[in-house]
Formats: structure tokens, C-alpha cells, sequence
């Protein structure tokens, strides 16, 4: 350890000698080059916030980019209307403070035959979202498997759902998936009656057609009943996603 090391190449002096001197020997007790904390040119560091979410995203969508131009402007909507919490009055005078967080705004129904990207696209508007810098507390949960969940044993599953109605971004996957039934229909329509009327933020994945007016297995009203048909129509934008199957075509 040297001493050219710990000075900076401004001529300022920062600290005094004396403090100096106790922070090298702080730094050498801990086994700390103090070169590379004083280093000017620091490698550049990963956004935590991207970090995490990666780790949350399954592996097959963690390159994912929302390149559909529907998708792509959903997450500009939904980018530009985050805002920093509130500073209170204790801060009046600087404002709002801290990272811009996303409360509420419109929900997308991606609908497409299997295969076509509706996942991918869900998770890539999720990535892109946060490396904008918006603080996302986001939940992705297929509908299967959160009607699974809401049936466990030893589980407060007013808390699973109530987590799912409250988080700032939901995506709900494979919804009409799951074979109907009056409780999932029930859940189904706490979950979206809440978020709706609350604005929340959801992107919701199926596939099956949104259309009220059809009948048969291939339109979601036969599978979660016309309340949710109806809840999804005011709060979301359709947006279809049509193509082969991706699936085959990556054999
Ligand atoms: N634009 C893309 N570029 C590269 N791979 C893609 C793209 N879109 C989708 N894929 C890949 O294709 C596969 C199917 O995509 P995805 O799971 O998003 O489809 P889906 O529409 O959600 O299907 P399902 O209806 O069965 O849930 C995945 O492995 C995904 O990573
Ligand atoms: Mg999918």
C-alpha cells in the first residue's frame, strides 16, 4: 500500500492526513485495496433492479424483449405514467423524491394461438419496465397454478390472493387454461374486479378469443364466465398475436 495510491488526482486534498491514515488502516484490516476503492474509473456495475427481476423470470424468457409494437407502446404508457412517491411535507420543498414507481394505468390481454409469444412478450415488457428505471413490484402467476395455490393446505390463501389483487404489476398468465369451474370463476373475478376498478397494471396471456359474443371452447367466456369476459373488456387492451407455434419451429 502506498500513499500515491490513496490521494486523488485532484489537487483538493478530501480528507486530512490524520483520517486518512485511519481509514488505510481500516481498509488493510479488512484485507481492501484501497486502489480500487479510490479508482476514478470504476468497472461499470449491473442495474440491481434488472439483476433481481432476471432471477425472478423464468430462464426460456430472460433475453425477452417486448418488440411487439403494441407491447412496446403499452410499456411507454405505463413508463411514462410512473411517479416518484411522495416527498410528504416534511420535503415539501424538494418535491417528490426517490425512483419513479408504477401505480396505475391500462392492462393488455395478449390472445393468439399457443406458441405465438404471448409469455415472452409479458416478461419482456416486465424487463423493459425495469431497466427504465421504474421500481416494478410485479408478480407473474400462471392461472393454474394460483388457483393451485389457492387450495393448498397450511396456506393463508387471502394473503396469496390478496397479493395477487394489490401487487403494482400482475401478469396473469394461461388464463382460461384451467378447466372452469364456479370457484375459479368466483377468484377469478375477485382478482380482476379489484385490479379494474383500481387501475392496476395487468397483462393478462390466453388463448382464447376475448370476443363477448362467442360461444364454444375457443372463446375465453366459456371459460371464465361473462363477468371476467366483461371485467377484461373495460380494463385491457386486445392485442392478438398470430403465427406458428415457435415451439416446433426452434426443433
Ligand atoms: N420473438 C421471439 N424470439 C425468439 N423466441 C421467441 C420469440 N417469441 C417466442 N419465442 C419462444 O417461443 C416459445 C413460445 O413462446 P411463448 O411461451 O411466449 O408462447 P405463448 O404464446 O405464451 O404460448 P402458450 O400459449 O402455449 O402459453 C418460447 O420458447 C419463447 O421463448
Ligand atoms: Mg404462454
Amino acid at each position: 500500500m502506498t500513499r500515491t495510491l490513496t490521494r486523488s488526482a485532484d489537487p483538493q486534498t478530501a480528507i486530512g492526513e490524520r483520517l486518512r491514515a485511519r481509514l488505510d488502516a481500516q481498509l488493510a484490516a479488512r484485507r481492501i485495496d484501497p486502489a480500487r476503492c479510490l479508482s476514478a474509473d470504476p468497472a461499470p456495475q449491473p442495474l440491481p433492479a434488472l439483476e433481481t427481476a432476471q432471477l425472478r423470470i423464468p430462464a426460456d424468457y430472460r433475453d425477452a424483449v417486448a418488440d411487439h409494437p403494441a407491447v412496446a407502446a403499452w410499456v411507454r404508457t405505463i413508463a411514462e405514467s410512473a411517479t416518484a412517491p411522495y416527498a410528504g411535507d416534511r420535503h415539501a420543498q424538494y418535491g417528490r423524491t426517490g425512483r419513479r414507481e408504477i401505480r396505475t394505468g391500462p392492462s393488455l390481454l395478449l390472445w393468439g394461438p399457443t406458441g405465438t409469444g404471448k409469455t415472452r412478450q409479458a416478461f419482456g415488457a416486465i424487463r423493459s419496465l425495469t431497466a427504465a428505471g421504474c421500481a416494478v413490484r410485479w408478480h407473474a402467476v400462471k392461472a393454474a397454478d394460483l388457483y393451485g395455490q389457492l387450495r393448498a393446505q397450511d396456506t393463508d390463501t387471502e394473503a396469496v390472493l390478496r397479493h395477487a389483487m394489490r401487487v403494482p404489476l400482475l401478469v396473469l398468465d394461461d388464463l382460461g387454461a384451467a378447466k372452469w369451474s364456479e370457484w375459479k370463476e368466483e377468484v377469478t373475478f375477485r382478482l380482476l374486479a379489484w385490479r379494474g376498478e383500481n387501475h392496476l397494471p395487468t397483462v393478462v396471456t390466453t388463448n382464447l378469443s376475448p370476443d363477448p359474443a362467442g360461444a364454444g371452447p375457443r372463446y375465453l367466456r366459456s371459460a371464465v364466465g361473462d363477468r371476467n369476459v366483461s371485467r377484461l373488456s373495460g380494463m385491457c387492451t386486445p392485442v392478438q398475436l398470430a403465427g406458428l407455434d415457435r415451439r416446433y419451429s426452434h426443433r
